[in-house]
């Protein structure tokens, strides 16, 4: 067993269920707003993970899981065949260096807008309160 006092074991592999992270680094959540209207992985995706896959594991920007999930400005989605392809490049960037990745899945529930909704509608959420006006991220 690694010693957690020394000074390299943050660089010593990590057993994570049935996964091996090479190292103990993990990547936290980060919203980039790349993605464009279509919510499209795209190249300098792949590109900006890739640059971070000295990290044993990664978890990937929040990705909204249908239309009706989205509340913020060209972030990526999972909802349609297209984009889980598109994750694909994202994927095989990061595994090329030895490097596992989660897909943080999304669904904004009251923290979204009118504006995201399909026909302007009221976004869809368990909760009546209303989201102070602060955490909401619109056009
Ligand atoms: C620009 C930015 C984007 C972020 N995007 C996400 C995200 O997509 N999903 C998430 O769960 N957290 C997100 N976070 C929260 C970070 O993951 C969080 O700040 C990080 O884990 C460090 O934790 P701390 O802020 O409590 O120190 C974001 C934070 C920042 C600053």
């Amino acid at each position: 067993m690694t010693d957690p006092t020394d000074s390299l074991a943050l660089l010593s592999p990590f057993n994570i269920g049935d996964l091996t992270l090479k190292n103990r680094v993990i990547m936290a959540p980060l919203t980039r707003s790349r993605a464009g209207v279509e919510r499209m992985p795209n190249e300098i995706m792949a590109e900006y993970y890739a640059q971070r896959a000295g990290a044993g594991l990664i978890i990937s920007e929040a990705t909204v899981i249908s239309k009706q999930g989205i509340g913020w400005l060209n972030t990526p989605g999972i909802y349609s065949d297209e984009q889980t392809k598109a994750w694909q490049q994202v994927v095989e960037a990061v595994h090329a260096n030895g490097t596992h990745i989660f897909l943080q899945l999304w669904h904004c529930v009251r923290a979204s807008h009118t504006s995201f909704q399909e026909n302007g509608q009221l976004p869809v959420s368990a909760s009546t309160v209303i989201l102070n006006e602060e955490y909401i991220h619109s056009y």
